[in-house]
Order: structure tokens, then sequence, then C-alpha cells
């Protein structure tokens, strides 16, 4: 993607097409009123979050702490790329102008707050202000109107679909 998109440190960065397309949509609108939501981390492989993994570990941290925040190689979003953290980690987004309009303005361009407050014992993890999760925008819009995670969206609307749908395919 653009480096002009990207905080100006980070190395090249990675989403699928459908993705990137909403996020530089929703990027240029924010721009509009002066904001910038940029990108510090989107794609990444699994060695690369195992490198993530292990050198959280290696800086001291808990096993428990660790698995809180960062998920193991091959069990991240981030390898999906659909997943995007955005601003720098280093700063605290949450106080930023860019996260106030982008927690009520993502939805409309298919991201989600993919692990909200308050919600760790649902998603698995820690709080999580800068991860967004493109999941288009019409189970965006759902997600964010129904104030639930997406764990339990899928549980309660996604699963039952599908159930339906096979139900529907047996002869
Ligand atoms: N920080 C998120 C959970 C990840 O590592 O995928
Ligand atoms: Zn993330």
């Amino acid at each position: 993607m653009d480096p002009s998109i990207c905080v100006s440190y980070v190395g090249p960065q990675y989403l699928q097409k459908e993705a990137l397309d909403a996020f530089v949509k929703m990027h240029q609108d924010a721009k509009q009123l002066g904001l910038n939501i940029t990108v510090y981390s989107a794609y990444r492989s699994i060695e690369t979050q195992d490198l993530i993994w292990n050198n959280a570990i290696k800086s001291g941290r808990t096993l428990q702490d660790v698995d809180s925040s960062i998920a193991r190689a091959g069990h991240s979003e981030h390898h999906t790329g659909l997943s995007i953290d955005v601003i720098s980690v280093e700063n605290s987004v949450e106080e930023t102008e860019e996260f106030k309009w982008y927690s009520e303005n993502a939805h409309k361009y298919g991201f989600i707050i993919r692990y909200p407050k308050g919600k760790e014992n649902i998603t698995g993890y820690k709080y999580e202000p800068w991860h967004l999760r493109y999941v288009g925008p019409e189970i965006a819009k759902d997600v964010y109107e129904m104030g639930i995670t997406y764990d339990e969206y899928y549980v309660q609307v996604l699963q039952p679909q599908k159930n339906l749908q096979n139900i529907n395919k047996t002869p």
C-alpha cells in the first residue's frame, strides 16, 4: 500500500484488495476532517507473528500476559490480510481525535473494532482500540448497531445462517 497512509517508520504493509480499498476511502474521508488514520501493522506472516510473540516473552512478560495481547503464530487475524493496527501503538490511541471518529464511523467502511473494551472474556484478548478488522459494510453495521463482538455475532447470526444453508442443501 502507499507509504503515505502508513506510520512513517514502518516498512511496506499489505492488505487484501477489498480491505485496502475500503481503508483508503476511510483514510481519505478522515483526512478531509483533518484526521490522519495511518497503518501501523497490517498483514503479518506466521514468521513475523512468531517473532513478535517470542520477543514479548523474552522481554520478561508472563505467558498469560503475552497470550492475552498477542496471538500465537498461525492464530492471528493479521495473517488474513483483513486486519489493521492503526496509528502507533506507542501513542495512547484511545485519546486521539482519530479514534473518536473511527469508533463511530469505521463500520460504514466495513471495519469493526475487533477486541472491544470490557469484552476480554469473550474475545480472549485485552482491549485493542487500534485493531480494526474488515468484515464488509453489512456485517460491520450489524455488529456496530448490535453492540456485540464479532465472536458473538458469529455464533448468533453467521453460524445459524450457515447451518440453515446446510440443511437446505440436504436432499
Ligand atoms: N494483537 C492481536 C490479538 C494479534 O496478535 O493478532
Ligand atoms: Zn492487531
